[in-house]
């Protein structure tokens, strides 16, 4: 009987946004139940940091939007073994302006982030999970992904677009033993969140009053709280799910 609390014992797979946050959380509760993990981030500090608590973990600090640094990545993955769980948790928010106002440069690096970051970690990994017999992927949307937002309306386009990717490796890869899912936070505690409250400056006091009170559980969530969704999602607990994107948001968009 395996044991229950390592869910990913010997499998081999790929964080985006190891450093912080989301990703650094999911690294840190994969590497706890067993993986043995490729994690990738800017941040080459930050990396490391989590790496020391992820028995086994290689590190390779890189620009996700850069198809050189994500085969770096997966180069790393190959030396490991045959990769079966990809998490990409690597975002950033961009602008917090209506869209007329967004700078076609802030989109594009939006979009090359967010957008293009995932596609091209998906582009690595889903052809080495076909050699491999299969696999799970996980892609961390937004609840703005699902439903308009008119605080960061650029963001929110973005992760629609992570939303439709997911789905659409979901019914191309289902048969070759690949399930892909995404995760839709709400608000979650983490450098970001805190982030777009400085961005907002003079407004901030009002939008964090305003995002707790329209938040039917009247608090933001913790990393863990999406972790263990992220986990749930990559385990064979979950083999029939494919295709979702699961809200993760006190009920937010309920
Ligand atoms: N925190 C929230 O409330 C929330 C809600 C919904 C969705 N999300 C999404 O969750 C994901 C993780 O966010 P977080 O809150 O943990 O933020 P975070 O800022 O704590 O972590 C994001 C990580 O991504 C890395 N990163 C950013 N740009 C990168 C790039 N170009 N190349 C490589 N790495 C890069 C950063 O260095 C950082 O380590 C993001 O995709 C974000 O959009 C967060």
């Amino acid at each position: 009987m395996p044991d229950p609390s390592h869910r990913f014992a010997g499998r081999i797979g790929l964080v985006t946004g190891a450093a912080s946050g989301l990703g650094r959380d999911a690294a840190l509760a994969l590497a706890a139940e067993g993986a043995r993990l490729v994690l990738f981030d800017l941040d080459a500090a930050g990396l490391e940091a989590v790496a020391a608590r992820c028995p086994g973990a290689v590190t390779v600090a890189g620009e996700v939007s850069r198809a050189a640094d994500i085969e770096r990545a997966a180069a790393a993955l190959d030396a490991l073994g045959p990769a079966s769980l990809l998490v990409t948790a690597a975002g950033l928010l961009g602008p917090t302006r209506p869209l007329a106002e967004v700078e076609e440069a802030e989109w594009d690096r939006l979009f090359a982030v967010n957008v293009k970051g995932t596609w091209l970690a998906l582009k690595a990994l889903l052809p080495r999970m076909e050699k491999a017999g299969g696999g799970a992927v996980v892609t961390v949307a937004s609840g703005s992904g699902l439903v308009g937002n008119a605080i960061f309306p650029a963001y929110s386009a973005s992760k629609g677009a992570v939303v439709l990717m997911t789905r659409s490796v979901a019914v191309s890869h289902a048969m070759q033993g690949i399930r892909a899912n995404t995760v839709c936070p709400g608000q979650i505690e983490t450098p970001m969140l805190r982030g777009v409250f400085e961005q907002l400056g003079e407004r901030a006091a009002g939008v964090e009053a305003m995002f707790r009170a329209k938040n039917p559980s009247g608090r933001f969530g913790e990393v863990g709280e999406v972790t263990a969704a992220v986990l749930f999602l990559l385990s064979d607990a979950a083999s029939y799910i494919n295709g979702a994107a699961l809200p993760i948001d006190g009920g937010r968009l309920a």
